[in-house]
C-alpha cells in the first residue's frame, strides 16, 4: 500500500535523526542512511535464520539460503530483469564493474580494441577497464563534455567506430548529477555492435532502471546508495553474456567439481559468486527495495528535485558561487565552485554549522581535469532532507562565504 509521500515521516523512519536531530546531511551521493525497516531485516536475519549459504545440511542453513535467494528474486523483479540468473552479488559498484572487466573485458577484448568511456565516470568506471586495456592492448578513449556539462553526443558518434568493443556510461554523474541520453546512445553503440555497460551507483535510488527497457548488457549498482547496507551490490548481466564469462575469482562454491587435474565451474550465478556472500547485506538490500516500493516514488522523486531546485536558486542570489552544471537533465545533485576560495575551506566550516557535505574531486578525476578544477563542493539530496535543510545549508554557505571573502 503506497502511503502519499512525506519528507518527515520519512525522516523519522531513520534513527540516525534521532541520534543527531540537528544533523543537515547533504552528502547522500556518498552513502545514504538506513531506515529502521533495514536495520530490523538484517537484525532479524542474524537473530533467527544466521548460517552459510548453500552448504549447510542443517534447517538454518536452509531457512538462509531461502532468504538470500529470495532477496536475489526481489533484486530481480526491482530490475525487471529476463531470469533472476542475471543478478551477481557483488560487495558493490566498483566491485561489479570489475568483474565486468576482468570476466568479460579480459576474455573479450583484444589489441586494438577500444573502450569508450564518458568524462562524466566515477573511477569505478575507468580505472578497471585501463586495467585490463593495459594487459591485453585496448586503448581506453572518453567521449567529452558539451558547454552545458553534458556529454558531446556530435563527438560520441564520431568515436563510435568499428574498433569500438565497449561503451560505459554513467546513469547520472556522482559530480553533477547530469544524466545523459541513455537511450539515444545505447541504441547507437548496439549499432555498431558494441557491448554496454551502465555505472547505475547514482540512478538506482532516483528513478532506478528496467534492465529490459535500457538495452544495455551490464547493470551496475550498490545497495548503500539506496538506503540498504554497506557491502553489497549487484552486477546484472544478460544471460548470453554471463554464458560466455569465465570465472574472475576462485573458491567455494563457484565451483562444479575440483581435482587436481582440472576444476570445473558452476552456472551463473554461483560461477561469479566465490566464498561466503554478503548474506545479510543482500537481505538488507530486498528490505530497502521493499521499502521504498512503499513509497510514492514519483513524489519522492520530485521532492528530491525540488530541494534541488530550491538550493541552486538560493546559490544564484550569493556572490562568488557557481554550479558546475545546470544541464536540464539532471538527478538531485549539484555540484559547486568558488571564485577565490578552497572548496575545502568551505566544507570545513559548513561541517561547523551542522551540514555534510562532500568536497574534492568525489572519484572523477577527469571530470574535474576537463572543468579546469581541482576540487568542487558537492551537495546531494535524499527522501529524507527538507526544505529547512536546503535553507539551512544556504544560510551557513553565506556566512561562510562571508567569513571567507
Ligand atoms: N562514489 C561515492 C561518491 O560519489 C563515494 O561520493
Amino acid at each position: 500500500m503506497t502511503a502519499p509521500f512525506s519528507a518527515a515521516s520519512v525522516r523519522a523512519e531513520f534513527p540516525i535523526f534521532r541520534h543527531h536531530p540537528d544533523l543537515v546531511y547533504l552528502d547522500n551521493a556518498a552513502t545514504t542512511h538506513k531506515p529502521l525497516a533495514v536495520l530490523d531485516a538484517e537484525r532479524h536475519f542474524y537473530e533467527t535464520a544466521n548460517a552459510n549459504v548453500h552448504r549447510a545440511a542443517h534447517r538454518l542453513g536452509a531457512a538462509a539460503t531461502d532468504a538470500f535467494e529470495g532477496a536475489r528474486h526481489r533484486i530481480a523483479t526491482h530490475l525487471n530483469a529476463a531470469h533472476v540468473d542475471e543478478v551477481l552479488f557483488t560487495r558493490g559498484t566498483t566491485e561489479a564493474i570489475n568483474l565486468a572487466a576482468n570476466s568479460w573485458g579480459r576474455s573479450q577484448l583484444r589489441r586494438g580494441d577500444v573502450v569508450l568511456l564518458s568524462t562524466l565516470e566515477h573511477h569505478a568506471n575507468i580505472v578497471p577497464w585501463q586495467l585490463v586495456a593495459q594487459e591485453v592492448g585496448a586503448s581506453v578513449q572518453a567521449i567529452p563534455l558539451d558547454a552545458d556539462g553534458n556529454l558531446d553526443l556530435t563527438a560520441y558518434h564520431a568515436l563510435l567506430t568499428s574498433r569500438v568493443r565497449l561503451v560505459g556510461l554513467t546513469q547520472c554523474s556522482n559530480t553533477t548529477g547530469v544524466q545523459p541520453p541513455l537511450t539515444e546512445m545505447i541504441s547507437a553503440a548496439k549499432q555498431i555492435g558494441a557491448t554496454v555497460l551502465i555505472d547505475g551507483a547514482q540512478g538506482i535510488g532516483h528513478g532506478g532502471v528496467d534492465v529490459q527497457a535500457l538495452g544495455a548488457d551490464f547493470y551496475a549498482f550498490s545497495g548503500h546508495k539506496v538506503y540498504a547496507p554497506t557491502g553489497i551490490g549487484v552486477l546484472w548481466a544478460r544471460r548470453e553474456l554471463l554464458a560466455q564469462m569465465p570465472p574472475w575469482q576462485g573458491g567455494g562454491e563457484m565451483i562444479e567439481r575440483v581435482s587436481f587435474a582440472g576444476t570445473t565451474f558452476a552456472e551463473p550465478p554461483f560461477r561469479f559468486e566465490a566464498g561466503t556472500p554478503p548474506i545479510a547485506q543482500a537481505i538488507g538490500l530486498a528490505a530497502a527495495l521493499n521499502w521504498l516500493g512503499e513509497q510514492d516514488v514519483s513524489a519522492l522523486m520530485a521532492h528530491e528535485i525540488a530541494l534541488r531546485d530550491r538550493f541552486e536558486a538560493g546559490i544564484a542570489m550569493l556572490p562568488d558561487v557557481h554550479i558546475l552544471s545546470s544541464h536540464n537533465s539532471r538527478g538531485p545533485i549539484s555540484a559547486l565552485r568558488f571564485d577565490g576560495i578552497h572548496p575545502y575551506d568551505v566544507a570545513q566550516f559548513l561541517d561547523g554549522y551542522g551540514v555534510a557535505v562532500r568536497v574534492g574531486q568525489h572519484c572523477a578525476g577527469p571530470l574535474h581535469q576537463a572543468l579546469g578544477l581541482d576540487a568542487s563542493l558537492r551537495v546531494s539530496f535524499a527522501a529524507y532532507n527538507s526544505e529547512a535543510d536546503v535553507d539551512t545549508a544556504l544560510a551557513a554557505l553565506a556566512a561562510t562565504l562571508e567569513l571567507l571573502a
